[in-house]
């Protein structure tokens, strides 16, 4: 008889799922603590210093930093007027959106709110009225910082870092997230050193400190025993690999349990992490492809639908005929089409990033193209990128279900790099 698809776990599955935030951080013990004692300050009402966190993807900085917050807030010796701001810069994408997003925190009424449409002189000095107004020590959160100042440049943080000097009753601490390293680098040099107080340091995680947080995580999600020897392992290693990412090796294994499932299986065996391996660098690639810039994405686009044409041939496009579709796509869309030279970059960019390959061919007295195949699965991405908003006025209704062969399919491809 068939088992119930949810006996593999122990109660709420959610645990697995990159919004839950365990009660213990294995591995991360000295970073909770350092990032306590630079906020300790507060407890006796007095300022801390400004903070910056950096390290690689997946490697805690969230987590460490809404778990010293949560530690905070419990602590029945909090001043009542200490509070955080946690804002996550990658959503945002303008410097108003941050000081608006700030000063409504405060808005007690409708009528104190900042409205969209202000000049930004005026929403900065109505957010520093509503801070004034509460007083207290409020640490602002600001995590994914470097893509701010990617978006907006560092002119938003040079007002926030001073801001204290223009406050009367309030003070705000600003605690930045980064995974880009060498982000500081490009501040100005004020801004530099105010946030840069006191920083932290985030290493990646190696192979057994992904096992140590993937088996507390599968403890607490799978009944005992349903998790067979060297999944974990499996889990781990791969994402150690990947420059030791736990979010990567997390999501691994909650795609293996949906595997399991899918076969109503018992166990979760090494198995179904091969396959939700080959899943999840497919949801990689998608995910890759809603990030490239405009054009590029334009590109991508032209040159999966000239595939898409070709439907079950294996040979690929030559550029000029990838160059004429992307110039009349590009029309369609409204965009001004970027010079041969610039989409000849780009080719190469989608290249480096293992979507496609070109290889050199010779058209005889023609003289030499390139020839291009996909080396993505058509039925994944073509509809995925037609939900991005760019190209969304070049969808088409696509029958669900319907499969077409990309290069992708064929096991002796080399693989994405990505
Ligand atoms: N030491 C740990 N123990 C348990 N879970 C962890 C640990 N470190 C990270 N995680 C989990 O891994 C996932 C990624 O962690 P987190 O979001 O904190 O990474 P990050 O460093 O902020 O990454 P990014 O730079 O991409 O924002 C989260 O689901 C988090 O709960
Ligand atoms: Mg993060």
């Amino acid at each position: 008889m068939l088992r119930n698809v949810t006996d593999l776990y122990r109660g709420n599955r959610e645990v697995l799922r990159e919004t839950y935030i365990p009660s213990r951080l294995p591995h991360r013990e000295r970073q909770i603590q350092q990032v306590a004692e630079v906020l300790a300050p507060v407890l006796r009402g007095d300022v801390p210093s400004n903070l910056l966190i950096y390290g690689k993807i997946g490697t805690g900085k969230t987590a460490v930093v809404a778990q010293v917050r949560q530690d905070l807030q419990r602590r029945t010796d909090l001043p009542s007027q200490v509070s955080f701001i946690t804002v996550n810069c990658g959503n945002l994408d303008t410097a108003y959106s941050l000081l608006q997003t700030i000063g409504n925190t405060f808005a007690a009424t409708e009528a104190e709110r900042i409205p969209t449409g202000w000049s930004l002189d005026r929403v900065q000095a109505s957010m520093r009225q509503l801070l004034d107004a509460r007083g207290g020590i409020r640490i602002l959160v600001l995590d994914e910082i470097d893509r701010l100042v990617a978006r907006s440049g560092d002119g938003v943080l040079y007002t926030l870092s001073q801001l204290n000097t223009e406050l009367q009753s309030a003070r705000l601490i600003l605690v930045g997230i980064s995974n880009d390293l060498k982000f500081t680098n490009n501040l100005d040099a004020r801004v530099r050193s105010r946030l840069n107080e006191e920083k932290i340091l985030f290493p990646p995680y190696d192979a057994p400190q992904l096992q140590d947080i993937l088996k507390e995580r599968s403890r607490e999600a799978f009944k005992d025993g349903v998790v067979d020897a060297g999944v974990i392992e499996r889990c781990a290693a791969y994402a150690a690999l990947e420059n030791g990412d736990a979010r990567r090796a997390l999501a691994l294994l909650r795609l293996s349990a949906e595997m399991a499932e899918r076969d109503r299986a018992k166990r979760i065996t090494s198995d179904h992490v091969v396959r939700a391996k080959s899943r999840l660098e497919q949801d990689i690639i998608v995910e890759c492809c809603r990030t490239l810039p405009p054009h590029c994405k334009v590109l991508l686009y032209a040159i999966l639908q000239s595939f898409e044409r070709r439907r079950e041939r294996r040979d690929g496009v030559l550029t000029g005929e990838v160059y004429e579709s992307y110039t009349k796509l590009s029309v369609r869309l409204g965009l001004q089409p970027l010079h041969a030279r610039s989409i000849s970059n780009y080719l190469s960019e989608l290249e480096n990033l293992g979507l496609i390959r070109a290889t050199i061919v010779s058209r005889g007295r023609g003289g030499r193209t390139r020839e291009i195949v996909v080396d993505v699965p058509l039925n994944e991405t073509l509809p995925a990128l037609e939900e991005d908003p760019l190209l969304a006025p070049l969808g088409r209704p696509r029958p669900s279900g319907q499969r077409l062969l990309t290069n992708f399919d064929n096991p002796n491809r080399s693989g994405p790099t990505i």
